[in-house]
């Protein structure tokens, strides 16, 4: 059953349609319909905590990469008086095609690439389908929302066409560009307050004082291909103020006293950051 089609007020139809699909977000649909995330509810919690939201009553809301839409429903809950999710690589992508892409791979002995480099995969993106964003539809119908879906590379987003917002949340996509200070410059463009900017971050021990960034060429960085950058803090703060944010104030930084040491691998971790403009 397609979701348009969904009876939303029969909570046995929304858990059979929630557990058709493989969830990256745990989403409380309510009377008792949780969806099974990859983000367990007490890690999205966490996550929540730490990015220490201001008050969003009566804000704008831009969430940059909002997948299956957690962090948008969870703004539009606070209040936030419009909320644009935007996203679209996993939105043309169908989930379960990920299985025969890789057997496919195997086949041909090829590495895989990300979804979006590829012409195995180009051929079997959906942008009309939107196959992906099922999961973002059937949570927006179960919970009743008005946040406005936009199929948009954040890259080519016009401040003019989609508007500036009081709250931009940029969580888990920088170190997914290929650009990551046009990234900034384009999420900049889109803020007219605040900037939530969440990502993987390394440190280098003994070279804290120089702006460094991580480049992975294919997937070292968790296997996964569609990870090109990770900065250290000092290159992401030089980052936010290149890319024309005046003030920031980092939540989460790295681990407290790396030691130096010859040959040392990069300690990874997940920076937070509020960006203002
Ligand atoms: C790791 S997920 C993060 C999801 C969510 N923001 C979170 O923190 O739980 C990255 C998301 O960013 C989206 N994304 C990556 N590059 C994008 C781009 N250029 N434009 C729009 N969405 C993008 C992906 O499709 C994916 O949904």
């Amino acid at each position: 059953m397609d979701v348009d089609h969904l009876d939303v007020t029969d909570p046995s139809q929304v858990a059979a349609a929630a557990e058709r699909e493989v969830w990256f977000h745990s989403i409380d649909l309510g009377r008792g319909v949780v969806t099974r995330g990859q983000k367990t509810p007490p890690a999205l919690a966490k996550e929540l905590e730490a990015l220490r939201l201001p008050d969003l009553a009566g804000k704008s809301v831009l969430d940059i990469g909002a997948y299956d839409g957690f962090y948008s429903f969870e703004a539009e809950r606070r209040g936030a008086a419009r909320v644009v999710s935007m996203d679209l690589h996993v939105w043309q992508l169908e989930t379960t095609l990920a299985p025969e892409y890789l057997a496919d791979c195997v086949a041909r002995n090829a590495p895989p690439q990300p979804p979006y480099r590829t012409e195995w995969l180009r051929w079997r993106l959906d942008p009309a389908g939107m196959p992906g964003k099922r999961r973002f539809d059937l949570a927006r119908r179960a919970l009743g929302s008005r946040v406005e879906p936009v199929v948009q590379d954040f890259m080519l987003a016009d401040p003019l066409a989609v508007g500036t917002f009081d709250v931009v949340l940029f969580l888990g996509v920088l170190y997914h560009t290929q650009n990551p200070l046009a990234a900034l410059q384009r999420v900049a463009s889109l803020s007219r307050g605040l900037a939530v900017i969440e990502t993987e971050a390394m440190e280098m021990p003994g070279a804290a004082d120089t702006a460094l960034c991580e480049f992975f060429p294919t997937n070292e960085l968790n296997g996964d291909y569609s990870n090109w950058w990770s900065p250290n803090l000092r290159a992401l703060l030089g980052l936010i103020q290149a890319a024309g944010f005046k003030r920031s104030e980092v939540l989460q930084g790295p681990p407290p006293a790396i030691p130096a040491r010859a040959g040392a691998a990069p300690v990874r971790y997940r920076a937070i950051v509020h960006a203002y403009r």
